[in-house]
């Protein structure tokens, strides 16, 4: 048995091991080969968080989709960067949004360059995987086109808040299938697209990492609270202190309205304050984290998991359907 990609995933198969593992290292290469510009800086800003790391945990599922057909088909691996590079642009522009200075343990691009500079990179890399997207044919370029409709369709519903009288917990749901769960989606579809599976394989593999995706985005929220150390190479509470109402103060708001406590009273009001302040969002933080909401938040990203496990029941057994069932604890359970 051997541990591969993110969260220290086991693969119980040599031949598995060697696939994902020559995978992953080729879109390694492809990545650094798609952020050179003749440009120095824009290679520099470009390959920055890179370089930085990452868990490429979107690489990984479409390698682990590939298996399901012929998993040395060509498409494989450039949709795995292509995948990879929307991810690393979103997530170049989404420290903008969030005003975030820290992204995979180093300073964001904006935090080192300002904004200006971390749009126009994450634009940069929009184009990069868009032009490695054309060779992969019109069908591969819809998906994605949808894909990332979804994508940032979820992100300014986020921003925008719920809609008048629309429940807040259906709202932020829709928002991470939108945000992340399409995205992660696409990474299983074209793994199994690409590897030449059939259509029900390609469906199966598709609404599996959806779901997978949401549980994903579910545990990054418990993480941005839960998490004392930096882990996550990010900084923790930045979701509270942008005023992002995520499962855990949605689930303090629904216990405090129930119970009528005043200690939950008082930590509702404090979550809608001011939370620039470093000690305050500490304090806000020390509490949340002790708070039965959190509990709750976590049961509900298991639910998610055991849902995306639940859609992968017609599929063949195989070392890769385990690694796949395996994913949905690790999601859950990661610390980083
Ligand atoms: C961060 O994604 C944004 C979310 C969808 C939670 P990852 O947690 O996959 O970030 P990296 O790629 O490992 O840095
Ligand atoms: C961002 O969600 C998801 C996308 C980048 C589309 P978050 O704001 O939770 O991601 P982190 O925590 O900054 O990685
Ligand atoms: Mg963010
Ligand atoms: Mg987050």
């Amino acid at each position: 048995m051997t541990v591969v990609g993110p969260f220290g995933l086991s693969v119980r198969d040599q031949a598995l091991e060697a696939d994902v593992q020559a995978g992953l290292a080729a879109v390694e290469e492809g990545l650094l080969e798609a952020t050179k510009s003749e440009v120095p800086f824009i290679t520099e800003a470009a390959q920055h968080l890179v370089r930085a790391g990452g868990k490429r945990f979107r690489p990984l599922l479409v390698m682990l989709a590939a298996q399901f057909g012929d998993p040395y088909a060509p498409g494989i691996v450039p949709s795995a960067v292509v995948v990879e590079l929307t991810h690393l642009a979103t997530l170049y522009h989404d420290d903008v949004m969030d005003e975030a200075e820290v992204r995979r343990g180093v300073d964001s691009a904006n935090a080192r360059w300002g904004n200006s500079v971390a749009v126009l990179t994450g634009d940069f890399l929009f184009a990069r995987a868009s032009h490695i997207l054309a060779d992969l044919g019109p069908e591969a370029v819809r998906i994605q086109a949808e894909a990332f409709e979804r994508l940032v369709t979820g992100q300014i519903l986020e921003t925008a808040g719920p809609s008048d009288g629309r429940d807040e917990v259906e709202h932020y749901l829709d928002v991470l299938a939108g945000k992340t769960g399409s995205l992660i989606a696409v990474a299983g579809r074209f793994g199994a697209m690409m590897a030449g599976a059939d259509e029900g394989t390609v469906d199966i593999l598709t609404q599996y990492c959806e779901r997978l995706g949401i549980a994903f985005q579910l545990a990054d929220d418990v993480l941005d609270i839960a998490s004392e150390g930096h882990e996550s190479g990010k900084t923790p509470g930045t979701d509270l202190r942008e005023g992002i109402p995520t499962l855990p103060v949605l689930r303090l708001r629904e216990q405090a309205a129930a119970s009528g406590s005043a200690d939950d009273r008082e930590l509702v009001e404090l979550l809608g304050g001011d939370l620039t302040d470093d000690a305050r969002l500490a304090h806000v933080l020390g509490r949340l984290r002790v708070h039965p909401a959190l509990e709750q938040a976590r049961r509900d990203t298991v639910r998610y998991a055991q849902d995306a496990r639940t859609c992968l029941a017609p599929l063949p057994d195989c070392f890769a359907k385990s690694a796949l069932e395996e994913l949905c604890d690790a999601v859950v359970h990661r610390a980083g």
